[in-house]
């Protein structure tokens, strides 16, 4: 058995989910499907217990202290989400329930004006369908196509592939930073640069939901347009995301969702609306979610992103290894540098039947096209098992891994 040292207190990070230390069918519990949705540590779920029970009243909105003081909270958590993302302005921070919110906000709000029919969006093969769908029915409202960008059998993206498939039409690059399924750790930056060679008038939209649990970016350093995620994913809660947008793209765009907060005056003959980043939020937000969002980042800077990042790779190579040694065991997605995500094929076994094993053996995972069907047929697998590292696994979640894997071939192959 072997064990890793955390750069961290790994013991007293685990003391912070008690879901780690409850068991589940009767069995130990582990943790592996952070890519699914993170685990909330117990200092975010007290900042949003606190600001539900001491804080709690609308943002925006009258002269009460109350108000003002929930006001700033809010504002506060926005100035994290600037600074862990390295935007210049908090223009350029919109709150949205989640990635998938903001990316359809971009296909929307500047895709329904810059988008015109014979136009051309270029998307990865890789992407997520939250990165697919909002395109496709832009490019069916307004007659335009949709290009892909192919991958290797390893799980990387054809970088020659950029320059022949960037045209003059070309008005969109989807592409995500980190991928669900394979956990490759796209180029963004080098595949931007070329992309805006070819045409430097492309919108580069990219999709950072499984990115930014096990990284920082640096969304100026990346050359990126518009940059989306969701809190869940990094330790924070659900129903609360953002989007970085350029401040000059998103002040030339048209609200999306119209309604209360968003507005400079109302009259029946014409509305005016405020700048940003209010003009894309509308009603009332998650006030608690996106105050919590902003203590899971305070979270994983205290861990340390550096930290973080070494102990998830070390976990991902004493995985890999294992898991490899496993014969009918195939790994999708063998890029090098990949994130902390495993996604794999079992001979003979479809993965429904190993993640319903795997869970009868305390063992949570995900199984089936994780949304990303294109992926699947582009990978020739109808579903994959995916198991993902977050910075409170162990090699000892490993380990009951890769018995519940034998286990399961065991059953199906004797
Ligand atoms: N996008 C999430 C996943 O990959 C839900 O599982």
């Amino acid at each position: 058995m072997t064990t890793l040292t955390a750069p961290f207190d790994l013991q007293k990070v685990r003391e912070d989910f008690p879901l780690l230390t409850t068991p589940f069918h009767g069995k130990p519990l582990h943790y592996l499907d952070s890519a699914v949705s993170g685990q909330m540590p117990k200092p975010v779920v007290e900042r949003m217990a606190h600001y539900a029970q001491f804080e709690h009243t609308n943002v925006h909105r009258g002269v009460s202290t109350l108000s003002q003081e929930a006001t700033d909270r809010y504002e506060e958590a926005r100035e994290k989400v600037r600074r862990f993302l390295n935007a210049g302005s908090l223009k350029e921070i919109i709150w949205t329930r989640g990635t998938t919110e903001s990316l359809n906000l971009v296909a929307q709000a500047w895709g329904r004006v810059n988008v015109l029919g014979g136009d051309e969006i270029l998307l990865s093969a890789m992407e997520h369908h939250a990165n697919i769908v909002p395109w496709q029915l832009l490019a069916q409202e307004k007659g335009a196509t949709i290009k892909v960008l192919p991958i290797t059998d390893q799980g990387e993206i054809l970088l020659d592939a950029i320059e022949e498939l960037v045209t003059e039409r070309t008005k969109v690059l989807g592409l995500t930073h980190v991928s669900n399924v394979l956990g490759t750790v796209n180029p963004v930056k080098d595949i931007i640069a070329r992309a805006k060679a070819k045409n430097p008038n492309l919108v580069a939209v990219i999709d950072g939901a499984q990115a930014v649990p096990h990284l920082r970016p640096d969304v100026q350093d990346l050359g990126a347009d518009f940059y989306a995620f969701s809190g869940h994913k990094l330790s924070g809660p659900t129903g609360i995301g953002a989007l970085y947008g350029k401040q000059a793209l998103l002040e030339a765009m048209p609200p999306w969702h119209g309604g209360g907060n968003m507005i400079l005056s109302v009259a029946w003959e014409k509305t005016t609306f405020i700048g940003l980043p209010g003009k894309f939020e509308a009603g009332t937000p998650p006030i608690a979610a996106a105050i919590g969002l902003g203590a899971a980042l305070d979270y994983m800077e205290a861990l340390g992103w550096e930290k973080v990042q070494a102990y998830e790779h070390a976990l991902l190579e004493y995985a890999t290894e294992r898991l490899s040694a496993l014969p009918g065991l195939r790994i999708i997605g063998t890029a090098p540098g990949k994130a902390s995500v495993i996604s794999f094929v079992l001979e003979g076994v479809h993965p429904h039947d190993a993640g319903s094993i795997l869970d009868h053996e305390g063992i949570v995972v995900r199984a089936g096209h994780h949304c990303a069907q294109p992926l699947m047929k582009r990978m020739n697998v109808p579903a994959t098992t995916r198991a993902s590292f977050a910075y409170f696994n162990t090699t000892d979640d490993v380990d009951a891994l890769v018995d519940a894997v034998k286990k399961t071939l065991e059953i199906f192959h004797g």
